[in-house]
């Protein structure tokens, strides 16, 4: 028995049980051993929403929720944001270390030369309706290419596996500006190899008749940062979806689909549109205190871009975020949603209600600004989490792949249905909605 263990007394029959504590968890197949008789199936923990479960050993992303902490491999978001580039932030990601100049330029090569997409993919994108969500686009063709990639099956394979982090993180800028040019009716842009990451992307979205497209090198540096911050934030909504996808063993195409499916949702990724959906609505600075109470009055009306699970501090990537706002509205303009955002956050965070729930501004509060005033539609907004995300959620696969721990994700459930009952033929079945409640019963 290892020195730090648990005591449990089930009051139930009197015994008393002692779990080991590993990390700080007790495992909950340790509960199954506490059970009243032989019948019995043994306790188990109930956990919606997985509130305090832990459910993989990870090495790759540490948040303290509590102080407003976020590091990538050790290293905090801060430093990375200042001096740091997304490809390296998603070399270091992978492979665990920063890489030295020569790998960084080998990684980007090989990155480049995996940008283009096959020409079928093209032909696919060209089929959804002109009014599609891009989002609802591009999910669904990047689950298309494991039509594409049938190797990325062999996910045993360390190199295959590889391979696929390379595309992925290569090809899904390519996607998600196709889908945007479908969405507006333009033709496609091919990836240029002569500009960054950030900048190629901003080129296959907006370049118009002229030879070269090369953004404001502000506006190049708030894309590669707000990249860098969106890269991992260790076992969230979509990070789960894609291990649970993973844990079933498919190719890991379709679990970056599930991925950016579960990512889709305004509680999560669709946070920042709704932020901005959200001011847009109130219109004006002097209509928020009005909002407010709604959302006080719990009548519906949340603060979107406040509140997350894990921070109950000022997020990290909130803080860097405001800054780069700044700094991008210098070049494009002053924008009123960014004035109003300010005073929300001033006027919410001296707001007892806020501050004792701990709910803070996330990195979606000012994010969609950000895009905004790049020029990105709202509908492109999740899409913009999704290219970032994507190294992180691979990384999170190979980890899973690797870790001898694993098996496929399976919970259990209380069951409070009806017991077992006798199959009732159709000619005596009876709707309960049809069913005269004022009807005279028999007695
Ligand atoms: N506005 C108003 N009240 C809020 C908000 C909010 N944004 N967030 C939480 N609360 C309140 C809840 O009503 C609850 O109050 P109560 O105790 O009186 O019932 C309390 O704070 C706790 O909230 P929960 O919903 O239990 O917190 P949970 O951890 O389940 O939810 C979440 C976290 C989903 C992020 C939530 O804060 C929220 O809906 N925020 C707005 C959406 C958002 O910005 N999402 C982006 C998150 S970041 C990301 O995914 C990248």
């Amino acid at each position: 028995m290892p020195s730090e263990t648990l005591t449990i007394v089930d009051n139930r029959i009197g015994k008393t049980y002692e779990v080991p504590i590993e990390n700080g968890t007790v495992r909950a197949m340790d509960l199954r051993k506490i059970r009243t008789s032989s019948e019995d199936f043994g306790l188990m923990a109930y956990d919606p929403g997985f509130m305090n479960t832990a459910a993989c050993k990870s090495r790759i992303t540490f948040i303290d929720g509590e102080k407003g902490i976020l590091r990538y491999r050790g290293y905090p978001i801060e430093q990375l944001a200042e001096k740091s580039s997304f490809l390296e932030v998603a070399y270091l990601l992978y492979f665990g270390e920063l890489p030295t100049q020569s790998q960084l330029d080998e990684f980007n090569n090989i990155v480049l030369s995996h940008t283009l997409i096959h020409e079928q993919t093209k032909k696919f994108i060209d089929g959804f309706r002109h009014d599609a969500h891009p989002m609802g686009m591009f999910l669904s063709t990047v689950a298309a290419l494991s039509t594409f990639y049938k190797e990325g099956k062999n996910i045993f394979d360390a190199q295959n596996r590889l391979v696929q982090f390379e595309r992925m993180v290569a090809k899904m800028p390519t996607i998600a500006a196709f889908c945007f040019r479908h969405s507006i009716g333009m033709p496609f842009v091919y990836p240029d190899g002569d500009l960054s990451y950030p900048a190629n992307f901003l080129s296959m979205m907006y370049k118009g008749t002229q030879l070269r497209y090369k953004p404001h090198p502000v506006l190049e540096r708030a894309l590669d940062v707000l990249f860098i911050l969106h890269v991992d934030h260790e076992q969230n909504c979509s990070t789960t979806t894609m291990r649970g996808i993973g844990s079933s063993h498919c190719d890991p195409f379709t679990a970056l689909a599930g991925a950016a499916a579960a990512l889709y949702g305004p509680l999560h990724g669709g946070a920042n549109e709704a932020v901005l959906r959200m001011l847009m609505e109130i219109g004006s600075k002097d209509r928020i205190p009005e909002f407010i109470k709604r959302v006080k009055a719990g009548d519906g009306a949340r603060l979107m871009g406040f509140g997350h699970r894990v921070y109950k501090n000022y997020d990290p990537r909130a803080r860097i975020i405001k800054q780069v706002a700044a700094e991008v509205l210098e070049v494009t303009g002053r924008s009123p949603l960014l004035d109003m955002a300010l005073e929300m956050e001033r006027i919410a965070l001296e707001d007892d209600y806020f501050v004792s729930r701990k709910l803070y501004p996330n990195v979606d509060f000012y994010s969609g600004i950000i895009y905004q005033a790049m020029g990105f539609p709202v509908d492109m907004f999740p899409v913009l989490f999704a290219i970032p995300r994507t190294p992180g959620w691979l990384s999170q696969w190979e980890e899973q792949i690797l870790d001898p721990e694993q098996r496929i994700v399976r919970p259990r459930q209380v069951y409070l249905g009806s017991e077992v009952r006798d199959y009732v033929p159709m000619a005596g079945r009876v709707d309960p909605a049809t069913v005269d409640a004022a009807a005279p019963q028999a007695v």
